[in-house]
């Protein structure tokens, strides 16, 4: 049976606290596309981040500030369209819900509605847990994240490591609390000490997804095109490349390139052909015409 088949169950909400309880790690994955949400799927990963990384991996700015809306909503259309299995979630752009909350539901709503998510998920501990509770009220599924939250390395200093002072590691704690306390059913935490994110994880009801966080959290999640070795510009510490499609991705490029200017593709192979009579009745036409 093939891995995508129908038979196989969607990874709903409720799997989240589930896994938590059984302690079964949750896997998750970053996919912008139809084509790669079709292989997350086809990996039996649980859950895929439309992650707002897709501003600097796929559109190529240096920072995730400047992506919009409607943006994201065509990316997460394309994932839905790709994955039926995995739980899908949105990453809300920066300043879609920093600046009331009605326009903030409706932002999240539209995730929902327009780009076939299944949650949204906003960064900021305490001060996003107004912003969570009012997502939540609507009825739309949050996934927390703290630590590193890219949306705000310009307050932060840059991507850098979050919580290695007993103060800034309890502020932490407290911002792992509040986004519970708002609702969430799980949280990314990015970027902190592992010892910091094992304390977390176990004194959270929800789940914690790590991303440079160590291996106590209760999942894993890694932005595709550095999991698989795509994207270079630059390689976070907590990045392992468990493929090296970029230079496959250039070796079969370079072949291309080489066999159309040797003429050595297309062959026959890839060639279609035409009757014989229906050839020489065309070269008979254009005769004529002459
Ligand atoms: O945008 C993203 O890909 C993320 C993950 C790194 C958690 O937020």
């Amino acid at each position: 049976m093939s891995a995508t088949s129908s038979t196989q169950r969607k990874f709903s909400i409720l799997k989240w606290a589930q896994h938590k309880k059984k302690r079964i790690p949750i896997t998750v994955m970053t996919a912008y596309d139809y084509t790669s949400a079709k292989l997350v799927d086809r990996a039996e990963i649980d859950a895929i981040l439309v992650g707002d990384s897709v501003n600097m991996v796929v559109l190529g700015h240096d920072s995730t500030m400047s992506l919009t809306m409607d943006e994201m909503l065509h990316h997460c259309r394309a994932v839905s369209r790709g994955a039926s299995r995995p739980f899908l979630i949105g990453d809300m752009p920066f300043m879609s819900y920093n600046v009331d909350l009605r326009e903030t539901v409706r932002n999240a709503g539209r995730f929902l509605k327009e780009g076939g998510m299944d949650a949204v998920k906003v960064e900021g501990g305490q001060r996003t847990a107004e912003t969570i509770r009012a997502i939540v009220q609507a009825g739309i599924p949050v996934m927390g994240h703290i630590g590193l939250t890219p949306q705000t390395t310009s307050q932060l200093g840059g991507f850098r490591v979050q919580g290695r002072t007993a103060k800034k590691a309890y502020q932490l704690v407290q911002d792992a609390l509040a986004v519970q306390e708002a609702g969430c059913f799980a949280v990314v935490v990015e970027s902190v000490p592992a010892v910091l994110a094992d304390y977390i994880s176990q004194l959270l009801d929800i789940p914690t997804i790590g991303i440079g966080a160590g291996s106590s959290c209760d999942g894993q999640v890694l932005v595709f095109h550095d999991a698989l070795g795509i994207f270079d510009d630059f390689q976070p510490k907590f990045v392992k490349h468990f493929a090296h499609i970029g230079e496959g991705i250039t070796a079969g490029l370079s072949d291309y390139a080489a066999e159309v200017r040797q003429r050595t593709f297309p062959t026959e192979d890839h060639t279609y052909t035409m009757k014989d009579e229906a050839w020489a009745e065309l070269l008979g036409i254009l005769e004529k015409e002459k």
